[in-house]
């Protein structure tokens, strides 16, 4: 009994795995295994002699197994310990972000803007980017004669004969969203509407379809000192200093009177385009007093509401903020422009977070 003892302990204590531990326990104590054959042996004993075999075996049997499932239970911690080893990760490592595409500077600098001018109290309207003359052009005191008309390179849709709807064109700027704003609403009115915009042209400074941010303020005692402080706050928190330089020209449109267009004092050095320095002037909006006629027709009365409106070029602005010299590259989908100039896709801007 001792030798058995000492064989089985010893192949148990040096089995490798389950597979080899059963196959230990039907050797050993399986219905054919080596103890059972004995414990079968104990009928053909004297009772003397089965009196003290008796329990030894039994004892040996109980050893065995205890030994058997103390070294299972070791061989599942075994692999349980391998198992984690294999898959074990530092979840205190800093991230690998996956690339999800970037924010386009347009799309970047639509939101800063909106984020500027909600804390100033604008909502944001929209209006289609396919419109009618009379909302592009009439509404908005341009005439069909108007020079304006012809200046402003506009695209017409195709129409065919016979086709008698009102005229529709690709809206050439965003202030046909001034009439369906005041039309839907009344006065008074705080709003903007940026969008896409489009006109026949291009060269450094110009492209086909542009984006424009529309802004129009309309109660009873707004005044150009209005606009210029409101344009003037939003230059500051846009470009994120304390002294912008603006430049104030008098000018004309026939949907506000008096007019003003706005610049940008800047620099073309070196082929980067930096805001606050430099000798040159880059022309970033038009605005003015609402034209009365302008008010009449989206049903505010001019006796009793007056108001601003803005005209602005986001690319323009994202031009001079990010230092991006030629608009054309904004367009031209080139994954390698974008993944240097876009933005991260979860860095929303907000002005308590910090516009960029
Ligand atoms: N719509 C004008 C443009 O596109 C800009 C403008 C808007 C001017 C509002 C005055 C008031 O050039």
């Amino acid at each position: 009994m001792n030798d058995l003892r000492d064989k089985y302990i010893g192949l148990i204590a040096a089995a490798g795995d389950e597979s080899t531990l059963e196959d230990l326990r039907v050797q050993a104590v399986g219905k054919k295994g080596e103890i059972s054959l004995l414990m079968r042996e104990l009928g053909k004993m004297s009772p003397e002699e089965r009196q003290t075999a008796g329990p030894a075996l039994n004892a040996l049997k109980d050893e065995i197994n205890s030994a058997l499932s103390a070294k299972k239970a070791a061989l599942e911690d075994a692999a349980l310990d391998e198992r984690l080893r294999g898959e074990w990760l530092d979840v205190t490592l800093p991230g690998r972000p996956r690339r999800m595409g970037t924010i386009h500077p347009i799309s970047q600098v639509t939101e800063e803007v909106t984020a500027i001018f909600a804390d100033m109290g604008f909502s944001v309207a929209e209006g289609p980017q396919i419109d009618t003359d009379w909302y592009n052009f009439d509404a908005l005191n341009i005439p069909g004669h108007h020079p304006a008309r012809a200046e402003m390179d506009t695209f017409y849709m195709h129409r065919a004969e016979g086709d008698n709807r009102p005229p529709h064109v690709l809206r050439t700027h965003t202030s046909p969203v001034q009439i369906r704003s005041m039309e839907k609403t009344g006065a008074p009115i705080r709003v903007i509407a940026p969008g896409r915009v489009y006109r026949a042209d291009y060269d450094q400074t110009h492209t086909p379809m542009f984006h424009q941010v529309e802004g129009l303020a309309i109660d009873k005692d707004i005044s150009m000192a209005n606009l210029k402080w409101v344009l003037e706050e939003f230059v500051k928190a846009y470009f994120e200093v304390d002294d912008v330089e603006l430049r104030f020209r008098a000018s004309h449109f026939p949907f506000t009177e008096p007019s003003a267009e706005v610049d940008i004092r800047c620099s073309w050095e070196g082929g980067t385009l930096k805001v606050g320095e430099g000798d040159d002037w880059l022309e970033i909006l038009g605005s003015g007093m609402v034209h009365p006629k302008v008010l009449q027709n989206a049903g505010v009365d001019p006796s009793e509401w007056q108001g601003f409106a803005f005209g602005m070029g986001i690319d323009r602005i994202a031009m001079l903020k990010y230092g991006i010299p030629d608009l054309r590259a904004f367009f031209d989908s080139d994954l390698r422009w974008l993944r240097h100039y876009g933005f991260a896709a979860l860095d929303v801007p907000t002005l308590h977070a910090g516009l960029s």
